[in-house]
């Protein structure tokens, strides 16, 4: 398949490590994509990854992925080019988070709507799913945790996409995805971050997750 990554941070880098070494051909869109960090990120990929402005990436990817920093997501994608991102599966990985006071994070966007809505808006012939974005970028592929790692919790409108995305979800290691419903989850999804994060703070590890348990 072939993958589009926006962003160029430790997210679209892990995930288009993990999508290259399944055997993907994998494209990161950056507005710098000729920087030291993915001059890097090509090497440690060989032929299977290349890299070149979001437009390209989005023209690039059967699937495409948003993993972009919260506050330039909806520019990204509208640098991008909505119409790239017609019928397509986009995974959204993306958090609204507001650091301007510090940590923990508070949100820029919530709780009657969130980013995964918005970008759904901007994109509506786009089939998108949010996913990864309560995940360390360290853990998002072959993730490992004393007891096994819990299932992918994910979203969207589209319950084809939410299936292919279950299927990548296992190809990088997950044992599945918990699906929370319609794009409009995101509000939780998103809002359960700055509770990780002060989880993290707390436990001092930027590695863990959460794994719902019941009878
Ligand atoms: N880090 C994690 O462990 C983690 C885990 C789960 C979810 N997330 C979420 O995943 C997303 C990516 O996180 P990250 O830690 O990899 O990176 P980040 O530091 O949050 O963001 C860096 C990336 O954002 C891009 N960017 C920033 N402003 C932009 C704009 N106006 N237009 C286009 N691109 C813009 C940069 O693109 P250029 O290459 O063009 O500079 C760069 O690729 C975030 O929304 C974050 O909340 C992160």
């Amino acid at each position: 398949m072939k993958v589009g990554i926006l962003g160029s941070g430790d997210v679209a880098r892990a995930l288009g490590r993990g999508f290259a070494s399944r055997g993907h051909d994998v494209m990161l869109g950056s507005r710098e994509p000729e920087s030291e960090k993915l001059r890097t990120w090509k090497k440690e990929v060989g032929g299977r990854g290349s890299t070149g402005t979001s437009e390209q990436a989005a023209t690039h990817g059967e699937m495409i992925l948003v993993c972009v920093h919260g506050t330039g997501a909806e520019e990204a994608v509208s640098t991008a080019g909505p119409d790239h991102f017609q019928g397509k599966v986009v995974i959204d990985t993306t958090n609204p988070l507001d650091t301007s006071r510090g940590f923990p994070p508070g949100l820029f966007v919530g709780i009657t709507d969130s980013l995964g809505e918005r970008l759904q808006r901007k994109l509506p012939g786009a089939k998108l799913v949010k996913a990864f974005n309560t995940i360390s970028s360290v853990q998002m592929v072959d993730p490992k945790f004393p007891g096994g790692a819990p299932e992918l919790m994910i979203c969207g409108n589209d319950a084809g996409a939410k299936a292919r995305v279950t299927e990548v979800a296992k190809e990088l290691g997950w044992p599945g995805t918990l699906d929370l419903g319609g794009i409009e989850a995101s509000r939780w999804m998103e809002a359960f971050v700055p509770l990780w994060v002060t989880v993290g703070m707390k436990l001092n590890t930027w590695h863990h997750a959460a794994k719902w348990v019941h009878p």
